[in-house]
């Protein structure tokens, strides 16, 4: 079947993507950064970007109240500059150079971002922040309702990055009765449960799991009381998260599953500042000042989303061939 990954006409057909649906346990496309044209995401709001199909300045497309779309929304959808968490490219579009506009016109890749801004994982776990947000489960459910036949993803060509929890480790932390390892057994089921719906959805190629960020040093939680609770209950996510991965990627032999450990990441670069250019760590800055690391209490500049784009370049060339 490998020769029809190479059909150019595949774009945009229904036929041909669910012809190329493998059965599990067959062929693992191999893996080469290099090739990859479409990067498809979900996530919170250290992953969106906003469209002009989405609520605005929380989606690229769809909301609780818009559940639905049509092929041409998604299609004439146009990412708008610099509508990201930071204010800035965010670490997606760098990674991705679609900084702007139709995704489908982006070089060298797309971005197909189904995150939204302040998404927990699942709603029948924690409550929606709002009324019109739209949690991880529901950014699959979503994509695999109206977008699956319409955006292409050969498995040579996709990885789909999850990066979500930030929320959910946030919002639950001063719950005093709740058992937290339980609780992130609980969100593991949901978020893995919504990574099955997308490969049941043919989503396959590879898979990037993205650690949380130590947010226990972020302005808003540094020297509180509490910082050394949110520390532990971020490792503990974290390793939820990557033993769900594993699991995950022994149970799905024929896609690549990747991780990335963003919170060694941010360590590395917090207890390093000097080195890269931040010489203000614990407090923060809406502007565009490249010293400092926060953006605001609780997001990085786009500076770092830059610099985190390119140490997951380097880690997915390192991945490549293996
Ligand atoms: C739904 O989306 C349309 C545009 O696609 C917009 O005009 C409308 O205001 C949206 N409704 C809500 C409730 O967000
Ligand atoms: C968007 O943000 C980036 C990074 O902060 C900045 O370099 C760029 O000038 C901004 N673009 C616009 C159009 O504001
Ligand atoms: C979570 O989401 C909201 C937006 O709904 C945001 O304001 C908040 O700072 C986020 N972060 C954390 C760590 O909870
Ligand atoms: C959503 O919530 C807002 C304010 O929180 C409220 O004004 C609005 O009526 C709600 N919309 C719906 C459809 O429930
Ligand atoms: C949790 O409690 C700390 C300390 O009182 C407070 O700073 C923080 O805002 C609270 N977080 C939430 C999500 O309520
Ligand atoms: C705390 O967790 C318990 C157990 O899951 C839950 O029933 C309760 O609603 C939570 N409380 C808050 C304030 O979120
Ligand atoms: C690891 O995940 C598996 C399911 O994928 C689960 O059965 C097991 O209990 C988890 N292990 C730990 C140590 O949490
Ligand atoms: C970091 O920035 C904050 C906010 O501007 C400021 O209050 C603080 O003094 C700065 N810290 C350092 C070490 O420069």
């Amino acid at each position: 079947m490998r020769y029809l990954y190479n059909l150019a006409t595949l774009a945009l057909s229904t036929v041909f993507l669910s012809a190329l649906a493998a059965p599990a346990g067959s062929f693992k496309p191999r893996f080469e950064w290099d090739k990859i044209k479409y990067v498809y995401a979900f996530g919170d709001s250290y992953t969106f970007v906003g469209g002009t199909e989405g609520y605005p300045r929380w989606s690229f497309i769809g909301s609780a109240f818009n559940f639905s779309y049509t092929p041409q929304q998604l299609l004439e959808d146009e990412i708008q500059v610099n509508v990201t968490g930071s204010d800035g490219a965010s670490w997606l579009e760098y990674l991705t150079g679609c900084f702007q506009g139709r995704p489908s016109e982006c070089a060298p890749r797309q971005l197909w971002d189904f995150a939204f801004s302040g998404a927990d994982v699942d709603k029948n776990l924690i409550p929606l922040h709002h009324n019109f947000s739209v949690d991880l489960v529901d950014q699959v459910r979503e994509w695999a309702l109206y977008g699956s036949d319409v955006i292409p993803h050969p498995a040579e060509e996709t990885i789909t990055a999850f990066w979500i929890g930030i929320n959910d480790t946030g919002d639950t932390l001063n719950n005093s009765t709740l058992d937290f390892k339980a609780f992130w057994e609980l969100e593991m089921q949901s978020l893995f449960g919504a990574v099955q719906n997308a490969y049941n959805h043919h989503l396959r190629g590879a898979y990037l799991f993205m650690t949380l960020p130590p947010l226990e040093r972020s302005p808003d939680h540094i020297g509180n009381p509490i910082a050394p609770i949110y520390e532990q209950n971020i490792k503990d996510y974290n390793a939820a998260l990557l033993n769900h991965s594993a699991h995950f990627a022994r149970t799905h032999s024929d896609v690549n599953v990747f991780t990335f450990d963003t919170h060694q990441w941010f360590y590395d670069i917090l207890d390093n500042a000097d080195q890269y250019g931040f010489t203000n760590i614990t407090g923060f800055c809406e502007c565009s000042d490249p010293t400092f690391f926060w953006f605001n209490t609780g997001h990085p500049t786009a500076r770092v989303h830059s610099l985190l784009a390119e140490a997951v370049e380097a880690k997915l060339r390192m991945d490549s061939f293996v």
